[in-house]
């Protein structure tokens, strides 16, 4: 062979630019997914022997070349070599090092192109179960938290205003439900995704007999593509996968922002572990969840990655094209951001504690028992609607006398509507409200502790 490492550079003037080495190379992204590269390698050349494209004995010597590579790259002993481009032609290279004529033939009735989008759809398929399993930790974390705070009422916020109030295991299960929805998205992520490119060649498949329901089989998916040209190109699980990231990322978000303004001193809702607090380099009173403010910045990732993929997709002519090695970029920011956000939001879901005092204190503001107030007039025979404006004249009136309404006496009650009768102060004061919710998955201490004791045992203690 001429001083060219790659078989296809024959078909070249020469060695590429130093330029081109650099810009091609995705070496230095795609290396994490040497075990999946391994692993089908393996099942495609014991498919080969199967089909007597290769012997029996040169499998084995391909097997046991491959697991050796996998053992160097895993303690770091491998030397990646960027002109080989990428981890594909890396092993390939090694392979062949190490085995002479017999690893030149690995790559019988493959091309990179099928090779990749497996090694992909393998990858992923881990990733899955791994932010999954990081899913339901955090889930766990919150019903444990649920679990103390069942009885006790906080200001549920509509438009960041007061509402009405709920107890603080319904809001933190809240999240729980949000996090569910992410676990079962992934979970069809997982299973759409799962079927096996290999075979399908570089756009057309192959004249020799490759046998690809044996390696589908062999590597775990549930069967083979359908369409070759298709199955090279298909990045779409890539697409849903960042989407399905994307959305955890969101969820995250919309838990550090309100726990960051729950532990502001103006809220005083919530404390969260010092572990998980930074300080100022200059204002040396400062207790700051830093942690927090990165989830919700590195959301921006996130939804960049999932930007960034659709758009490596957008326009591209049929069939394989060099763009789609971006995509590893992307689905590998998404997954290892959202990854690390879970882990740090578990800790601090684990970590703090809400402030009963400091919130019941201050329940009684904000007429948070005004609809409640409403809803007894309906029981005592008032048109909603009636009730809705009898109800707003009489918060009016408490603003103006500075008095909440189960501060005001019967009479003055009653010159509102002579529906209230003297047990109205059974429904009315916040914490009297949150006790009082019948409907199913209503925000009281029993639906919440019926939500516990579901999630308790769906996910385990
Ligand atoms: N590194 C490429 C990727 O990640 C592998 C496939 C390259 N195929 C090709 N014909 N250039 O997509």
């Amino acid at each position: 062979m001429a001083k060219s490492k790659k078989s296809w550079e024959k078909r070249l003037a020469g060695e590429p630019d130093r330029l081109t080495v650099d810009f091609v190379e995705s070496l230095s992204v795609d290396r994490r997914l040497y075990k999946y590269d391994i692993v089908g390698s393996i099942g495609h050349a014991e498919m080969l022997a199967e089909q007597k494209l290769i012997t029996r004995a040169e499998f084995k010597e391909i097997k046991k070349a491959l697991l050796e590579i996998a053992e160097e790259i895993a303690d770091g002993r491998f030397k990646f070599d960027k002109t080989l481009e990428d981890i594909h032609m890396a092993i390939e290279a090694a392979l062949v090092k190490k085995t002479g004529e017999v690893g030149k033939k690995l790559h019988t009735g493959r091309s990179r192109n099928d090779q990749v989008a497996a090694d992909i759809r393998l990858w992923m398929r881990d990733e899955i179960e791994t932010l999954q399993a990081k899913v339901t930790l955090l889930q766990k974390a919150f019903v444990k938290s649920a679990g103390k705070y069942a009885e006790d009422v906080m200001p549920g916020y509509t438009h960041l205003q007061r509402a009405q109030p709920i107890v603080i295991a319904a809001y933190l299960l809240s999240f729980v439900e949000q996090f569910e929805r992410d676990f079962i998205r992934l979970g069809n992520c997982r299973e759409l995704l799962n079927i096996s490119p290999l075979g399908s060649g570089a756009i057309a498949g192959s004249t020799l007999a490759i046998d690809r329901e044996s390696t589908s089989r062999k590597l775990g998916f549930g069967g083979v593509s359908r369409n070759s040209i298709d199955a090279v190109s298909d990045r779409d699980f890539c697409v849903e996968f960042i989407f399905d990231c994307a959305l955890i990322a969101t969820h995250l978000s919309r838990l550090a922002e309100d726990w960051i303004i729950y532990s502001t001193s103006e809220f005083g809702f919530l404390s969260i572990d010092e572990r998980y607090c930074t300080s100022s380099s200059m204002m040396p009173q400062k207790r700051n969840c830093d942690v927090l403010e990165l989830i919700r910045g590195k959301t921006a990732r996130v939804y960049g990655s999932l930007l960034g993929m659709l758009t490596v997709l957008k326009g591209q002519p049929t069939g394989y094209n060099r763009d789609l090695q971006e995509d590893k970029v992307h689905i590998f920011a998404a997954s290892d951001t959202v990854s690390q956000s879970l882990d740090v939001a578990r800790a601090v879901v684990a970590g703090s504690r809400f402030n009963r005092k400091k919130i019941s204190a201050s329940l009684d503001e904000g007429f948070l028992d005004a609809t409640a107030l409403a809803e007894y007039l309906v029981v005592k025979g008032v048109a909603f609607r009636d009730a809705h404006g009898i109800v707003g004249s009489l918060v009016a009136y408490c603003e103006k006398q500075g008095k909440k309404l189960a501060e005001l006496g019967l009479d003055e009650l009653r010159r509102y509507s002579a529906s209230i009768k003297k047990d109205v102060y059974e429904s009315i004061g916040a914490a009297n409200v949150a006790g009082r919710y019948i409907t199913e998955g209503a925000a009281g201490p029993g639906e919440a502790k019926k939500q516990i004791a579901y999630w308790q045992k769906r996910l385990g203690r």
